[in-house]
């Protein structure tokens, strides 16, 4: 009997957590067309780059990439072979005609709605010869025709749970590139959940661009209804969400934070700016005093938790006072851990419309000392833990010998020493060390 021939794919990931999560499920897609994952472009029968648009340079980034792409696949069909390249993700969903005109050698662009598509795709592409771009927003939505095999999940996993944004903040692309809300059914939810932990999952992140707008369809239910209900498959033992708006923070789901025990106590509540008036121009539609009224009936609810933040300098309009009320706000909230950015002018979005935009040495000056307080309270909130005993979940083996790395309820990484493996299991460790970006700890 002829074997059938494996074939390999590279799958290279930019951006947020929900590519992550869309890289894997295409490499689920393939699996049954016989492709396997690999790391080495060398080795790749296919190459998709999975891109992400939120920031500046990412078309640039992509196209010098898809340079080096070119000269591996001549290096290919010199050995008698071929190597196949795709585009994927926000990049492809905004710029698909541009990668088509100036990337000829790309035969698939596909953006993220359509990849479960792929078999289709790949059998145009190779047929037709043509360049098949696929850049709908199609009614029927991809999760219900995504494989039920699954590669290695790992013991911590993201699930998608919604997609797409209606918020419409001035700055961003997601509304644009990932389309409109859309919540995935509770059922289908569900089964994926059990699935991933009948695979050895024992974390999940559910993910979703605006999370906590998530609503099924059917029922109605929230965000936090869908916590309630997952905390209750046995051997799951971590359940977290992310990204939140700070407007969809209801009642239920605060409340989730004080009775759940299986909710990890982190928290990341974006906040962009401290300066109302930055607020308002970003289209937030929620004021500074309003963030901090929700972190405090969190905090009522949850006295452990910890919180992180996206922050945004040098929106166009941002004065010098704008940004020392988005320092003062960051010190009265005090941050465990967070994100901050340059704004980036993004084509189509009314800020890159906006006059006053900021001068970027400005911005760079701002971003360094937000940068320097936010780093600051990372490292004081981890050194705090030393003494603590946390509970840590192990998925990942060190370098040294019997080293594992886990996470903390909080996010943060932790080093320990087991004689047996750790993965998979999560322990009371006793923390010994505190740096900016880990801990050290004993196993009680
Ligand atoms: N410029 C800079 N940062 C941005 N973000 C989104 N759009 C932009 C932009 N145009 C940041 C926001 C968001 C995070 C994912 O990326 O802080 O929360
Ligand atoms: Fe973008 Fe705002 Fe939607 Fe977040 S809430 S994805 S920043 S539009």
């Amino acid at each position: 009997m002829m074997e059938k021939k494996k074939l390999n794919v590279l799958i290279k990931s930019w951006g947020c957590q929900m590519n992550m999560y869309d890289s894997a499920r295409m490499a689920d897609v393939l699996a049954p067309l016989g492709y396997q994952k690999t790391e080495d472009p060398k080795q790749a029968d296919l190459i998709i780059l999975n891109t992400c648009h939120i920031r500046e340079k990412a078309s640039e980034k992509l196209f010098s990439e898809l340079g080096r792409m070119r000269e591996l696949q001549k290096l290919r069909a010199k050995q008698g072979g071929t190597l196949m390249l795709a585009v994927a993700g926000c990049v492809a969903q905004a710029a698909g005609e541009e990668i088509k005109r100036r990337a000829p050698h790309v035969k698939m662009i596909f953006g993220p709605q359509t990849y479960h598509r792929l078999p289709e795709m790949l059998a145009r592409a190779a047929r037709d010869g043509e360049v098949v771009l696929d850049t709908d927003f199609p009614p029927e939505p991809k999760f219900d025709y995504l494989p039920d095999e699954h590669g290695d999940l790992g013991v911590s996993a993201f699930l998608s749970v919604q997609e797409g944004c209606d918020r419409f903040c001035s700055y961003c692309v997601v509304p644009y590139t990932r389309g409109a809300e859309y919540s995935r059914s509770f059922a289908s939810i569900r089964a994926e959940a059990e699935d991933f932990v009948s695979h050895g999952v024992r974390e999940i992140m559910l993910l979703g661009q605006n999370v906590n707008a998530y609503k099924d369809e059917e029922t109605g239910v929230g965000l936090a209804s869908i916590l309630r209900d997952l905390a209750r498959i046995e051997g799951l033992e971590r359940l977290r969400y992310t990204t939140s708006h700070p407007l969809d923070m209801d009642e239920d789901l605060i409340a989730a934070h004080g009775d759940m025990p299986k909710l990890m106590p982190f928290l990341h509540l974006p906040l962009q700016s401290g300066s109302d008036k930055i607020l308002e121009a970003m289209n937030r539609k929620h004021t500074a005093a309003d963030y901090l009224e929700t972190t405090k009936r969190l905090k009522a609810e949850q006295p452990r938790l910890a919180l992180s933040s996206d922050f945004i300098v040098g929106f166009p309009g941002e004065t010098d006072e704008d940004f020392e009320a988005t320092m003062r706000m960051v010190r009265e909230v005090t941050y465990a851990q967070a994100f901050s950015f340059k704004y980036s002018r993004r084509p189509g979005t009314p800020a890159a419309m906006m006059k006053e935009q900021v001068l970027e040495t400005v911005k760079e000056e701002r971003l360094a000392r937000l940068q320097a307080l936010l780093r600051q309270q990372q490292t004081d909130f981890n050194e705090a833990c030393v003494g603590q005993t946390l509970s840590v979940l192990f998925d990942n083996e060190g370098r040294a010998p019997n080293q594992f790395f886990g996470r903390s309820p909080f996010m943060q990484a932790v080093r320990a020493e087991g004689e047996t493996s750790l993965i998979g299991s999560q322990r009371d460790v006793k923390i010994t060390k505190g740096s900016p970006n880990s801990l050290e700890g004993e196993i009680v």
